[in-house]
This record gives structure tokens, C-alpha cells and sequence, in this order.
């Protein structure tokens, strides 16, 4: 059996590994059980902490593609599960012969073949088995989430003038929210949990390693502890992985070999992005660096 169905928790892990991906224990559980219980992951948490990533990884590790809808403000069905194709079915009928009744031409346009899959139905009606990412469900409304339950629960849908379309394959579904509202409590029912933070320290430090080889081990052993540190401020946005990565990769183009109060002052504007922030962290991080020096 190949990673289609993996047989282990440690499976999980080491593909996701192989995939670019360090997954955690309580991430490669859910995946895998995911996996095995064909039941989507909702994962929640926030920005920058690899949500969005896992669902690209996982479409590495068993080697399927990814289907991804982004989820904004006001998404509807149309945008995310099909709508008609309402050009080809004018020209359908405008190259129709005068003389063709409408019926005819009724049960031709509204066929599938005039049918445009947005991602939900693509993932649905794939041939192959996908991954479905459907990003940032938080952005969406209450309304949309409950056409999803129908969706998640039954693989199914339907389509007024069609009727009922089933699944040709079921894909492995990760829903990401970064907890802007709160989901219903419907959609959790039939998803598993899976809560991701800032990453412990030893974990960061091979994320970054893994992202950024070339840093010297030294700098990106202060680089995670910096970033710990900072992260305990009250900032308006503590730096996410996203961003110790860039600041790794930054030192690299530097050639840093030690984290100093002058390469941190330089530097501070990749982790921290708001003027406030900027402020509290050059002077509480800032002053520590320096006297460390
Ligand atoms: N566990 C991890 N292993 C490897 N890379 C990671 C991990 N977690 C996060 N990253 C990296 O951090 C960055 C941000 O991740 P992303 O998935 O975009 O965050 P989110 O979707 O939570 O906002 C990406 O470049 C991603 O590759
Ligand atoms: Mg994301």
C-alpha cells in the first residue's frame, strides 16, 4: 500500500517530512486518523503558522492534487461550486434553427456540458481522488458554511435542472479559519480539530533550518530564541513562522554571523509590521540585545 492510506501516525509524519512539511505529533494524528476516517480537518490558528502549507503538503505526500478554493467576503455557489455558462448557452441558442422548439433547446443548454465546475465540484467530480483546501472559511458567511455541510456530509449535490450529482471520488478535505469569527457549531460537528500555535522552540529551529540551510546553526538557534521573545510582547501581530523564515533567509543574504543589537535594528522591519509594534519591540528587544552584546 502506498501513501493513499497511510497505517500510522509516524507515516503521516514522515511523509509530510518528505513533502517539505514538519508536522507536529497532535497535526500528524489528525491527519492521519483524517485520513483513515475520510472526515475533513478544520484547522484553525494563527496567521503564518502553516496551515495553508499542510493542505499543500499533504497533496505532496499522497500524491494527489490540490484543489484549493480562497474563501472571501460575499463568495457565493456560483464562485465556489458551478454555475452556467451563460455565453455558450446563448450561442447555442442563437445558432439553433429557427423552428426548433423550445423544449429542445431547454433540456440541451441547461446540460453539463454548459455547466463551468468551480473548485467544490471540480474536487467532487475529479476522476482521481483530490486534496480539497477550501482556505480562510472565517472570511466567509453562515449561509455559505451551511451549503458546505451538505456538501462535506453527503458528497453530494444538487442541481435544480440536473438533479442529484454524487461524488466520483471523495477528497481529503482541510478547511483553514484564522478564527476571525466563530465557526458553527454544525461545521465542527463534522470536522476534526486540530488547533496550530507558534511553534515550540526546538520545532521552529528545524522549520527554519529546513527553509533556510544555509544560516549558520548559531544564528538560527538566537533567531528562534529572539523570536520567542518577541512573540511575548503584547503586540498588535506577534511574527508567525512566515516570518522567521524571511528573517532567516535575510540573515543569509547578510551574511550574519551573530544576531546584534545593530543587524536586529536593521532587520526589525521583516518581523514586525505595524509602527506601534515597531516601537515596542525596538525597545524592549532592542535594549536586551544590546546589552547582551
Ligand atoms: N511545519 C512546517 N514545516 C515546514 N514549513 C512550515 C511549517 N509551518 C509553516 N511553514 C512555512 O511557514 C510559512 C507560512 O505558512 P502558511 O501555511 O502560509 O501559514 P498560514 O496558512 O497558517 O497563514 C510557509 O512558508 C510554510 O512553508
Ligand atoms: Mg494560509
Amino acid at each position: 500500500m502506498g501513501a493513499a492510506s497511510p497505517q500510522s501516525a509516524e507515516d503521516v509524519a514522515a511523509g509530510l517530512r518528505d513533502a517539505g512539511y514538519l508536522a507536529g505529533d497532535s497535526t500528524a494524528l489528525v491527519a492521519y486518523l483524517a485520513a483513515r476516517l475520510g472526515k475533513p480537518i478544520l484547522v484553525e490558528g494563527p496567521a503564518g503558522v502553516g496551515k495553508t502549507e499542510l493542505a499543500k503538503a499533504m497533496s505532496r505526500y499522497l500524491d494527489r492534487r490540490l484543489v484549493r478554493l480562497q474563501c472571501y467576503e460575499g463568495l457565493d455557489e456560483a464562485k465556489a461550486l458551478y454555475e452556467w455558462n451563460y455565453r455558450k448557452q446563448l450561442l447555442r441558442i442563437q445558432a439553433e434553427a429557427t423552428g426548433t422548439g423550445w423544449d429542445a433547446v431547454q433540456d440541451d443548454i441547461f446540460g453539463e456540458e454548459f455547466l463551468l465546475a468551480r473548485p467544490l465540484m471540480q474536487a467532487i467530480g475529479s476522476e482521481e481522488p483530490v486534496v480539497l483546501l477550501i482556505d480562510e472559511i472565517d472570511k466567509t458567511d453562515q449561509e455559505f458554511e451551511a451549503m458546505l455541510l451538505e456538501l462535506l456530509s453527503d458528497f453530494q449535490i444538487t442541481i435544480p435542472e440536473l438533479g442529484r450529482i454524487e461524488a466520483r471520488t471523495h477528497p481529503v478535505v482541510l478547511l483553514t479559519s484564522n478564527n476571525s469569527r466563530e465557526l458553527t457549531e454544525a461545521l465542527k460537528r463534522r470536522c476534526l480539530y486540530l488547533w496550530l500555535d507558534y511553534p515550540a522552540i526546538e520545532h521552529e529551529l528545524e522549520i527554519v533550518r529546513l527553509h533556510a540551510p544555509e544560516l549558520p546553526d548559531t544564528v538560527a538557534r538566537r533567531l528562534v530564541e529572539v523570536i520567542a521573545m518577541v512573540r511575548e510582547l503584547d503586540l498588535k501581530k506577534p511574527p508567525s513562522i512566515a516570518e522567521s523564515i524571511d528573517w532567516a533567509r535575510a540573515l543569509v543574504l547578510m551574511g550574519a554571523e551573530e544576531i546584534t543589537a545593530e543587524v536586529f535594528r536593521s532587520t526589525l522591519s521583516i518581523i514586525v509590521k505595524h509602527r506601534t509594534d515597531l516601537d515596542t519591540v525596538a525597545e524592549r528587544v532592542g535594549v536586551r540585545l544590546g546589552a547582551a552584546a
